[in-house]
């Protein structure tokens, strides 16, 4: 039984496949044997974010070289998750926007992933995560509408009662947003921001939040219709369709700063001679490139990478916008 963050919960599902096998995880890196005994796993997630309980991987640190690595196999998606909201009461404001940013990036990712149709299964004919599909890309609208709803009231609230009805909202959240990418998978966000972990020590969290406006900032070409739709869950004024797809990075980029995220990867301590190896890293994670949907991945992820690190977004362009209100419409 876990019970904790995702860090409580990937342990304990690292700790299925250790225990009886009595061997190191290490050796289960890669594709896992089907003979390979697995514990099953009760899930009990004290925080808003990850959905772990939901997914079939565990991210852990490689001490070696401070990179993250997944280990994951359908078999272990916890037999049962046990979500009771009330467990996540008790996250300090600054647990609650991390988680709750990771929430909202993993719906949005999953929602713009690519296709189940074209993706690449490789060898394995039931991999983790295998593109989105209708069901994935509903459960994903909603999460985004509820965290549009609830994520910044969820870090700021005092009052206990709009307090509690935040943190109820995330939890949902949380668990809509791993029914979606938990299947769909996830790109460059998370590709990226695995990258910038090994050369931080900054959260899941704040890793991702950072690089999202910049990749939904490279996708207006490819997913036009979706950033409409998150746009609008955002509340943003529609009348002009290409000002609010522009626009919609300029407002999460405010909503993660209002969250006390650094909204640039010059702000989080990463120099400007890194930034090829960055990319060069967040390359290497192919599991997340592959499905990144762009014809030019290894362009797109060098110039995602500059735009963060300078803060450059396209809508900024010699354009004054004023602040919005992030609040659902
Ligand atoms: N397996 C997956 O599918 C998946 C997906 C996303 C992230 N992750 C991983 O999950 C980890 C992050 O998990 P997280 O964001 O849940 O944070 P966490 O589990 O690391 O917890 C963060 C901090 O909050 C504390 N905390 C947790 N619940 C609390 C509560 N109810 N009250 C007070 N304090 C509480 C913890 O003790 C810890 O100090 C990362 O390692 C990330 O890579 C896994």
């Amino acid at each position: 039984i876990a019970l904790g963050g995702g860090s409580n919960i990937d342990l304990a599902k690292a700790l299925c496949l250790t225990l009886p096998a009595g061997a190191t995880i290490r050796s289960f890196i890669g594709r896992i044997d089907s003979a390979t005994p697995v514990l099953p796993l009760v899930a009990m997630p004290t925080t808003a974010g990850t959905g772990s309980e939901a997914t079939p991987g565990a991210i852990l640190v490689d001490p070696d070289n401070a990179t993250k690595i997944a280990v994951m196999d359908n078999r272990l998606r916890p037999a049962i998750a046990l979500i009771d909201p009330e467990f996540t009461f008790t996250c300090p404001p600054r647990v609650a926007a991390d988680a709750g940013i990771d929430a909202l990036t993993h719906a949005i990712e999953s929602y713009v992933t690519m296709d189940a149709a074209a993706f690449d299964f490789g060898d394995d004919p039931d991999p983790g995560y295998s593109g989105r599909t209708a069901l994935t890309m509903l459960f994903a609208r909603e999460s985004i509408r509820l965290c549009a709803e609830h994520l910044r009231r969820s870090h700021t609230a005092t009052d206990p009662v709009a307090m509690r009805e935040a943190r109820v909202g995330m939890s949902h959240a949380s668990l809509y947003a791993a029914m979606s990418y938990g299947s769909a998978g996830l790109n460059a966000v998370h590709g990226i921001a695995y990258a910038v972990a090994g050369l931080t020590d900054l959260s899941h969290g704040t890793t991702n939040a950072v690089m999202l406006p910049y990749v939904l900032d490279a996708l207006r070409d490819v997913r036009r219709d979706e950033l409409l739709t998150i746009a609008r869950l955002f509340g943003i004024d529609d009348a002009d369709a290409d000002v609010a797809m522009a626009r919609l990075p300029v407002v999460l980029r405010d909503l993660i700063g209002a969250l006390g995220v650094p909204v640039t990867l010059e702000a989080c301590g990463i120099r400007e001679a890194d930034l090829d190896t960055l990319t060069r890293d967040a390359l290497a994670v192919t599991r997340l490139a592959k499905a990144f949907p762009v014809p030019d991945v290894a362009q797109r992820y060098a110039r995602i990478v500059r735009s963060a690190w300078s803060g450059e977004l396209s809508f900024d362009e010699g354009r004054a916008h004023p602040p919005l209100d992030v609040q659902a419409a």
